[in-house]
């Protein structure tokens, strides 16, 4: 069992500056992002959510999902200092949480040489399920993801 001295909840506007630093920091080798990560971007858009790991305080990690059908997850990145904790686990079971409101499935891409974020998804019940060829800003491909949000109990009866 892994210690899980974070919470998780969702942002508020006043946030803003310290996602953006965040990511900043993430991303300052775009090798890890799919498309041209933009946590601005993504906080600004209506009908999604946007969840924040913190620690003393201070935000670790973030995550926003787009509450479409299916609903989709735009950006998820935790601070180096802080990885292999659980953390990446954690936001993308509460963001499947929220998406099951409102959608069956969820789904998200990510950079095809990302092993790290792949196996993460895959460990969560994610499925790859095709390709976007030369998605990424340097040409590379990206792997489409996706997770049904049903319950077995609830297809089986449909
Ligand atoms: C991907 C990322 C969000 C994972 O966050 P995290 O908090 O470290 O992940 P967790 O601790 O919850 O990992 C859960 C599981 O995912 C897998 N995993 C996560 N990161 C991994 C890595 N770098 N290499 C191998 N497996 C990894 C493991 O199976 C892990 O479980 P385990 O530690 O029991 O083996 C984080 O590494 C990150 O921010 N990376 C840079 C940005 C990025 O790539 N974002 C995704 C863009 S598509």
């Amino acid at each position: 069992m892994k210690l899980r001295r974070f919470k998780i909840s969702r942002d508020d506007p006043g946030r803003m500056a310290e996602l953006a630093q965040l990511e900043r920091e993430v991303f300052s080798d775009h090798r890890l992002s799919a498309s041209q990560q933009s946590a601005q971007r993504f906080l600004r858009m209506r009908k999604r959510v946007a969840l924040v790991a913190e620690h003393d305080g201070v935000a670790i990690g973030y995550l926003v999902v787009m509450l479409g059908s299916p609903a989709h997850v735009y950006a998820l990145a935790v601070s180096a200092a802080h990885r292999g904790r659980g953390i990446g686990l954690a936001l993308l079971a509460a963001a499947e949480r929220y998406a099951r409101r409102c959608a069956e499935a969820i789904t998200l891409e990510c950079r095809e040489s990302n092993l790290g974020s792949a196996r993460l998804y895959r460990r969560l019940g994610y499925r790859e399920c095709g390709r976007v060829p030369g998605y990424c800003g340097d040409g590379s491909d990206a792997l489409c993801f996706s997770k049904s949000l049903v319950s077995d109990n609830l297809r089986t009866a449909a």
